[in-house]
């Protein structure tokens, strides 16, 4: 009888262990990694539209590090053997830091039901000037912005909703005017600094040291811990090798590029949504007096300039979603 049951108990682990391999090979879901057990129905399986696949490699991964297994994550991932802003390495302890001080590394909760969401990621170009597309993004089960794209005072043009905001210390809101209870506010960590910067905000602390910055960081943080996440950098760096296909390795007397917030958006919304549309994203910088941002007086010709990113491969990159269908480009009329 008892030797019954152990092959009973030792087929019903095999058949777990190659089951559960089975269903992470699998492209179309994605098991998120277990955080003390409050992330039910955060299985998201949901098929991708054609082309989307093929562009993202057919592997869709957890988009946020959590803090008891992002090790274990980036060692699958590879990201334990890269540096920032592609991988964890040697910044170890100071993502251990940044994410002892978050509550929770959940995409959504449990109330948001349909679990194939469609987005709408809105980049903050003038060409959503006087579009009055606001309603329309507002329609969309998940709003994706970035950095200090303002909601208020732009209601018509941009809409009021946030679903999730991509950020990171240069480019965060300090003023609380533009806090949003419901908006995700997700960390792209560039460089080590950025770490410390939330972990000492969180803290309480002062910043005392500004200087590791390339542009005065926010010096306070509008958004609770709670609503924090840390994206996960692979997908930075799937951002910059497999969508825009930057070089890997840069002359000494060149800047190494990596790729905008915006393109890093992208990517995150192909990992969470089934459906991707665009709203305020420019493939034509034609004309260089005309507004870069919808908000501001800043000119297309600062974009040009750009040395930290490589503006062409995004636009070839993004003309070529729109080309195949991929995308939608609500910005068009
Ligand atoms: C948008 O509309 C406002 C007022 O209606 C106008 O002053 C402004 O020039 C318009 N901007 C653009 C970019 O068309
Ligand atoms: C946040 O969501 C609640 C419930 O859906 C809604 O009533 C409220 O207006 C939202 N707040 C903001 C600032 O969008
Ligand atoms: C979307 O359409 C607008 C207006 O035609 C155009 O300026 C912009 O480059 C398009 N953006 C993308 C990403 O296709
Ligand atoms: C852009 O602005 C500059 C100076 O303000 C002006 O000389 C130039 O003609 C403008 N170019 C276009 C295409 O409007």
């Amino acid at each position: 009888m008892k030797r019954i049951i152990c092959a009973i108990l030792l087929g019903a682990g095999v058949m777990y262990v190659i089951l559960h391999r089975n269903l992470r090979r699998t492209n179309d879901y994605w098991l998120p990694p277990t955080d003390g057990g409050d992330r039910k129905g955060q299985i998201i399986g949901c098929p991708y539209k054609p082309g989307v696949s093929s562009l993202i490699k057919g592997e869709k991964f957890y988009p946020f590090l959590c803090i008891n297994d992002f090790v274990k994550v980036s060692g699958d991932h590879g990201s334990h053997r890269i540096e920032l802003p592609y991988g964890i390495k040697g910044a170890e302890r100071y993502f251990h830091m940044a994410l002892s001080r978050l509550q929770n590394c959940r995409v959504f909760t449990e109330d948001d039901s349909p679990s194939c969401k469609k987005c709408v990621v809105v980049g903050n170009g003038g060409v959503l000037r006087n579009k009055s597309l606001g309603e329309t993004i507002d329609s969309y089960d998940v709003v994706i912005r970035m950095n200090n794209g303002p909601v208020v005072g732009y209601e018509e043009d941009v809409g009021r909703k946030t679903t999730f905001r991509l950020f990171y210390p240069e480019s965060s809101f300090s003023d609380p005017i533009h806090y949003d209870p419901n908006t995700t506010a997700v960390l792209v960590v560039f460089k080590t600094h950025d770490l410390k910067w939330l972990w000492d905000l969180l803290s309480g602390q002062r910043l005392i040291r500004t200087n590791a910055f390339w542009k005065k960081p926010a010096t306070q943080m509008i958004y609770k811990s709670h609503q924090i996440r840390i994206l996960d950098p692979a997908i930075t760096r799937k951002t910059a090798y497999e969508l825009l296909h930057l070089p890997t390795r840069f002359s000494k007397h060149v800047k190494p590029k990596h790729p905008t917030t915006g393109l890093i958006a992208i990517a995150f919304a192909f990992h969470i949504c089934s459906e991707v549309h665009l709203a305020g994203f420019r493939y034509n910088f034609e004309d260089r007096n005309s507004s870069l941002h919808y908000y501001g007086h800043d000119t297309m010709s600062l974009m040009i300039q750009n040395e930290y990113h490589d503006i062409s491969a995004e636009q070839r990159f993004l003309k070529e979603l729109v080309d195949r269908s991929i995308v939608v480009n609500l910005t068009e009329k």
